[in-house]
């Protein structure tokens, strides 16, 4: 059986439910300490194959337990704090949260012989870009601490495949987005952050008049196509996806990792789109599939902010046989469908 930590999040959810449409008589353990996301998250049709445990990741009196109790083949790793902002104003929330809690746990893992581990990283460990399309060979310098705290557990996991038998996948996400929100229209799932800081569901409050203020663009003069940030939006379920083919990856008898002649037993590999989208075509896209427009204002740069973030994920499509589904217009369109179905 396989466990989920931060499964009640925005990805943990959609994982979840994703795992379970196509693993029909599989459970699920999944633990959450509810410090965000939401129960709600949750609902459907499949929750009663879901074994759910309010704790926290760091509570090893409490995990070791989940650990006797079921028998645990994997760990989807999806609990963390993920806000770029936030972690450079309260660090050590950040190195607590999302590396010493993560420590603690891998620690009650392995010694609960639990040797295979899923994690959600970022692309924020690879700081500012070189060249792009980024590939899993571009140097990691992030260059805000949330980054450091997942390259950090990347560390940690290649680290822990030398000296024990755990098996893992880093898998560097781009920009999630995009919602579940039609296929259990009474249970839609979607992106619920407070504060909420991804763009996609900002342009959409804006157009649908559920913000006070204009959505701000931040920075025009950008060496891009129409001077706006480029990023590279990839559906939840996309990610969902390549989640279980990660497992099956490393589940495999013959896994050899990112270096078949040492003894290291992990792959890192990006999930995005190869398709980056600037501001302006995200805001041209929400009023495309919303009709209506997008309030805007433009403002100065926030630093920090890379000009370009895209992926090439020619990695995972070789080594996973995966490739997104879904463009822009229809991650955007399943935003909007969350966005009136919205039940947190
Ligand atoms: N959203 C993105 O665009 C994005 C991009 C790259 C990577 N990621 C990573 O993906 C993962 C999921 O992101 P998300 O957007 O779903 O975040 P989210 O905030 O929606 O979900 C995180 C979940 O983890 C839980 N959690 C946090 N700390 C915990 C702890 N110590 N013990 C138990 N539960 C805990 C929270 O309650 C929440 O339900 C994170 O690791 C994040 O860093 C997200």
């Amino acid at each position: 059986m396989l466990l989920v930590t931060g499964a009640a999040g925005y990805i943990g959810s959609h994982f979840v439910r994703y795992y379970l449409k196509q693993n029909l008589t599989a459970e699920l353990v999944v633990v959450d300490n509810l410090s965000l996301g939401n129960l709600l998250s949750l609902d459907g049709s499949c929750n009663s194959r879901i074994h759910l445990y309010k704790t926290a990741l760091g509570n090893s009196d409490a995990m070791a337990g989940i650990f006797a109790a079921h028998e645990i083949d994997a760990v989807v790793h999806f609990a963390a704090n993920a806000y770029v902002g936030e972690s450079q104003i309260q660090p050590f929330k950040y190195f607590e949260n999302n590396v010493i809690e993560t420590l603690k746990f891998l620690q009650v893992m392995l010694a609960a012989e639990v040797k295979q581990m899923v994690f959600s990283s970022t692309c924020a460990t690879y700081g500012n870009p070189k060249y792009s399309p980024l590939n899993e060979d571009h140097p990691q310098r992030p260059i805000n601490t949330y980054g450091s705290t997942k390259l950090m557990i990347e560390e940690a996991l290649r680290a822990l495949a030398l000296s024990s038998q755990l098996k893992y996948a880093s898998l560097r996400y781009f920009n999630a987005a995009g919602a579940d929100a039609t296929s259990e229209k009474d249970c839609a799932i979607g992106e619920s952050h407070e504060p909420e800081s991804h763009l996609i569901p900002l342009a959409l409050a804006a157009a649908m008049g559920k913000s006070d203020t204009p959505l701000k663009i931040f920075g025009s003069d950008y060496p891009t196509r129409d001077g706006t940030c480029v990023r590279d939006y990839i559906h939840v379920n996309d990610l969902a996806e390549a989640h279980c083919l990660a497992l099956k990856l490393i589940a495999g008898a013959d896994f050899k990792g990112d270096m078949a002649e040492s003894a290291e037993n992990g792959i890192a590999l990006n999930l995005g789109t190869a398709n980056g989208a600037t501001v302006k075509d995200v805001v041209a896209a929400v009023e495309k599939v919303t009709g209506k427009a997008v309030p805007c204002q433009q403002v100065d740069r926030r630093p920090g902010d890379p000009p370009a973030l895209v992926a090439d994920f020619s990695k995972a499509k070789a080594v996973l046989g995966w490739e997104p589904q879904f463009n822009l217009e229809q991650v955007v369109e399943s935003a909007y469908q969350w966005e009136l179905n919205r039940r947190f």
